[in-house]
């Protein structure tokens, strides 16, 4: 398993390109097997969870070729194969194939998908809104097969803003004959980027970004070009890498009010910030003050994604303070390996007690794809040398984080 070794205490300085955005480009690429024939897709980061979804598209029988952040996707002659359930597996956004599969094939048989080990992920507000929508949904243990019986628009109220279920619904919706609406919907960036992608292709989706969406079928769909967002939890990691090491960074390509709440808790606590029309600047010194009580939510609320980066930042900040994990019930993993650093976190149902410390390197392991980054954070504070086990989590989500924090001035190496 390979792994990131950093020694500690370097402070950063220096500009980095946000990359794309995994979770855009991921339903996005899903989207593509809707208009059956080529789309081009730029800013597309390199993956491994891309990768997967590249592989899950082959496996439908359509193809893709990946060329530096360029991905060209041909879905003219897919399959409607049944996707091995290892590959639906590898990741949670293989569920939104789902939709896609279905409109164009009228069937689907797929695996409960997998994705980081944060809390169970059922998918049942995905299934029950599909059947609202006339598909015949039945479910065999690991097993879920869906049938279109009378495809039809509806107005869908969602008990949860589930961000995958808001983007299978607009992907099952987008073709065919009638108006979905969907209430209570997920309010992310990314489904608004998912929204300009399906109406680049000709789709008629309205409302995206705000809780209310209304997709109103099309016949066809045409072939696109499109450039992704740029990803707001990795510019979100990298503000807390500078809050946790201290230092100067311009972040370039991203827009401001994406990571607000984010930047203005760590302005909050003793950092300093300024905001451009498509970058962002973080000052910090070698320790901030620790942020009292920070809650995550739905979009636009503190993104439960950056809990484990900004437990990291108050674990060596100066003073203590509490997070309330609301959206997964099992995202504290991070807790224990950063104690190894010699953090002092308690843990009590969904909330975390931290008190700043000081902390030392040691060896830790990463759970899933974002306490792997935030395990990298705490190593960057921390004095001596940390080595982050498991890191291929972390490239499920980011693009060269090991290369872009050394070229900030992280002494910080992969190693194998
Ligand atoms: C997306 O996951 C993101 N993943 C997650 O990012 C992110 O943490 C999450 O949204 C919340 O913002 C991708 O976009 C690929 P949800 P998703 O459906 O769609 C419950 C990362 O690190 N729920 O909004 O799976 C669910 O259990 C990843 O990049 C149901 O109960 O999130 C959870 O408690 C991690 N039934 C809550 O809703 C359902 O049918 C939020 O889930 C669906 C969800």
């Amino acid at each position: 398993m390979s792994a990131v070794k950093v020694s500690g205490k370097n402070k950063l300085y220096g500009n980095i390109k946000i990359q794309g955005c995994k979770n855009a480009v991921l339903p996005i690429i899903a989207a593509s097997l809707l208009n059956g024939g080529e789309n081009i897709i730029h800013n597309c980061p390199y993956l491994a969870d891309v990768i997967a979804s590249i592989k899950i598209l082959e496996e439908l029988g359509a193809s893709a070729v990946f060329d530096g952040n360029t991905l060209v996707i041909d879905s003219s002659g897919i399959s409607c194969r049944r996707v091995e359930p290892a590959l639906m597996k590898s990741l949670r956004s293989s569920v939104v194939f789902l939709g896609p599969v279905l409109s164009r094939c009228g069937k689907a048989a797929v695996s409960m998908p997998g994705g980081c080990d944060i809390g169970k992920r059922p998918i049942d507000i995905h299934l029950t809104s599909f059947e609202r929508m006339g598909v015949d949904v039945e479910c065999a243990g690991d097993e879920v097969t869906c049938a279109v019986n009378k495809l039809h628009g509806e107005r869908i109220v969602l008990p949860f803003p589930s961000v995958g279920a808001t983007e299978n619904i607009m992907l099952l919706a987008a073709l065919g004959r009638g108006v979905t609406t969907i209430h209570n919907a997920a309010r992310e960036p990314e489904i608004v980027d998912l929204q300009n992608f399906l109406n680049s292709m000709g789709a008629r989706v309205f409302g995206a970004g705000t809780g209310n969406i209304t997709i109103y079928a099309v016949d066809k769909l045409t072939d696109s070009e499109y450039t992704v967002m740029t990803d707001r939890i990795e510019a979100a990691t990298f503000a807390c890498a500078v809050a946790a090491a201290g230092g100067e960074l311009y972040m370039e390509g991203i827009k401001p009010g994406y990571i607000r709440t984010v930047t203005n808790i760590l302005k909050n606590s003793g950092a300093a910030v300024a905001e451009y029309p498509d970058s962002v600047y973080v000052g910090a010194p070698s320790q901030i003050s620790c942020p009292q009580l920070v809650s995550t939510g739905p979009y636009p609320g503190f993104p439960t994604d950056a809990q484990s980066l900004l437990m990291s930042v108050m674990s060596c900040s100066k003073g203590s303070g509490v997070i309330r994990e609301n959206i997964f019930e099992n995202r504290f993993g991070h807790a224990q390996e950063l104690r190894r650093l010699g953090a002092d976190i308690i843990i009590d149902g969904r909330s975390a007690y931290v008190r700043g410390a000081a902390l030392t390197g040691g060896q830790v392991t990463a759970r899933d794809l974002r306490s792997g980054a935030a395990l990298v954070v705490a190593a960057l504070a921390a004095e001596g040398e940390t080595t982050v086990e498991k890191a291929v989590y972390i490239d499920r989500g980011y693009d060269d984080l090991v290369g872009k924090l050394g070229s900030l001035g992280a002494s910080i190496e992969r190693v194998n």
